[in-house]
This record gives structure tokens, C-alpha cells and sequence, in this order.
């Protein structure tokens, strides 16, 4: 691991504790060892580039040069069910983000639970890891990567990235993460203030699949049904073909036909 320079990082609002780095294994193990040295809800850990970046479910997430890797030590005054809220708002966040950093062009969607697609291939996914003491929340880590320059080329189902769907030059890693930090502050607010009910909408507004046919992949189990709906949790709700419903914590779907 190794401090970036000074003269080439994102500038954040002040809220933000940011800890910029040339390399670090991934930003997501780095913003936990911190937090378990007691840094404050805000810090902020970005590499230029990750070697043992991970995904949800124990997947790698593959680090290319010129993408976006961050994460965000918070430690929301919740419950740790509240606190898996903040996967949606930092999802409704960079959507908001990429949406006023690019063309309109690009169709942005958010695909059960936390990723985020452009022109329906994924474009950038969120990882969230806690730390629950007593039933109480310790630390949430949420980590972002997001395909700026490039993407991955072996993924099924295929993965892209914002200069292949035609972002200007521009449009680089750093550049992205000092958009959404401002849209992540003021939808974070918005919750704090409102409750899920506005970020659910915000959500759903632009939800991949909603109301289609959909496979869902559950750790031992299969299921294909109707996307009905999202609930107060940010469960999936699954209508199953014999008219009953399945409500789905954690798993990857994908739409069917
Ligand atoms: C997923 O879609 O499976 C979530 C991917 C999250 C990847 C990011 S990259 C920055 C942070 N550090 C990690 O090791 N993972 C997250």
C-alpha cells in the first residue's frame, strides 16, 4: 500500500475523510482495518488500483487501470436491517452521479440488489461488509467499483464500462467519484430525514426487470418468478408461478426471454 500524490486527487466536501492511495489490496479491506482502528464515519479510501478486489457472494472483482475503486467507512446511528439500506442510496447516489457526469444517452438501471447498469450490461457493483456488536451497529464499510475505462471481458452476464457506452474523454474515475460524493451526501440526508420510502421510489423508478419474468440464483436454490416488488427492507419480492410470493434477501438475478 502506498499514499497517492497530492496534486492528483479528488477534491470531496468537507464531510469526507479522504485517504488516497497509488495501490492498496482492496479498498473495501482497507477501509475495515481502519475502521477497527477507530476511524471516523466519512473516511473515504481510494486506490488507483486494487490486487485482491472483491465482489459480493466471495467473487473477485477484476481492478483494471483508469476504474473507479472506493470505499466509505460510515457508522450509521441504525439498525444493522436499516443500515443495508445504504446499498440502495449508494446505488440511487451513483446513478445520480453518472447521470450528470454523461450523455443521456446511456440508459441507467439498478439491478437487484446493488449494482448498477449501463445500457443494460453492469457497469459498476457495491459491496457491503459490517461490523454488528450486540446487535448494534459497529461500522458499515460500503465499497463502489465502477467501470470507467474499461471492463472485464469474461463476465457472464457481460459487464461494460462508461467510455464504451460513450462517456467523453473527460469523464475519468476521479471525476466520478467527485460527482457522486455530493449525490451521495444530500440522498443520505434525504433517508436520515424520510426514511426508505424515497429512495425505494428513486430506486423502483429505474429498477432493471421490475414486473418481468426473472431468474433468481439463491446459495442453494433456484427460483424464477415475477419481479413484484421491492419492500420496506429492500427485499425482493418474488410472485412464484403458483400465485404465492417468496420475499429474497441475498441473491443474483437475471431477466428470463
Ligand atoms: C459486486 O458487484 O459484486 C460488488 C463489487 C464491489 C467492488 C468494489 S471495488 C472497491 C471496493 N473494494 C473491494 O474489494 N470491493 C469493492
Amino acid at each position: 500500500m502506498s499514499e497517492a500524490g497530492t496534486s492528483d486527487y479528488p477534491h470531496l466536501p468537507p464531510a469526507y475523510r479522504l485517504v488516497a492511495l497509488e495501490t492498496c489490496d482492496s479498498t473495501n479491506s482497507e477501509a475495515m482495518r481502519r475502521a477497527e482502528e477507530g476511524a471516523e464515519d466519512g473516511t473515504l479510501v481510494w486506490a488507483r488500483r486494487q490486487t485482491e478486489g472483491r465482489g459480493r457472494r466471495g467473487r473477485s472483482w477484476q481492478s483494471l487501470a483508469g476504474n473507479l475503486f472506493f470505499s466509505l467507512v460510515l457508522r450509521p446511528d441504525c439498525s444493522p436491517q436499516q443500515a443495508a439500506q445504504l446499498g440502495f442510496v449508494a446505488a440511487v447516489a451513483l446513478g445520480d452521479a453518472i447521470g450528470s457526469v454523461v450523455p443521456p444517452m446511456i440508459e441507467v438501471q439498478f439491478k437487484w440488489p446493488n449494482d448498477v447498469l449501463l445500457n443494460e450490461r453492469k457497469g459498476a457493483g457495491i459491496l457491503l461488509e459490517s461490523k454488528i456488536v450486540d446487535g448494534a451497529m459497529d461500522w458499515l464499510v460500503l465499497g463502489i467499483g465502477a467501470n470507467v475505462e474499461s471492463y472485464p471481458q469474461d463476465l457472464e452476464p457481460p459487464a461494460t464500462s462508461l467510455r464504451f457506452e460513450g462517456a467523453p474523454g473527460d469523464v475519468t474515475a476521479m471525476r466520478l467519484l467527485e460527482a457522486f460524493a455530493p449525490h451521495f451526501m444530500s440522498r443520505v440526508n434525504r433517508w436520515l430525514d424520510d426514511g426508505f420510502a424515497p429512495i425505494r421510489r428513486g430506486w423502483l423508478n429505474h429498477a432493471y426487470g421490475l414486473g418481468e419474468e426473472i431468474g433468481v440464483d439463491l446459495a442453494s436454490e433456484h427460483l424464477e418468478g415475477r419481479f413484484k416488488d421491492l419492500d420496506d427492507n429492500g427485499t425482493l419480492i418474488l410472485e412464484l408461478p403458483d400465485g404465492g410470493t417468496r420475499s429474497i434477501a441475498a441473491g443474483d438475478v437475471y431477466r428470463i426471454g
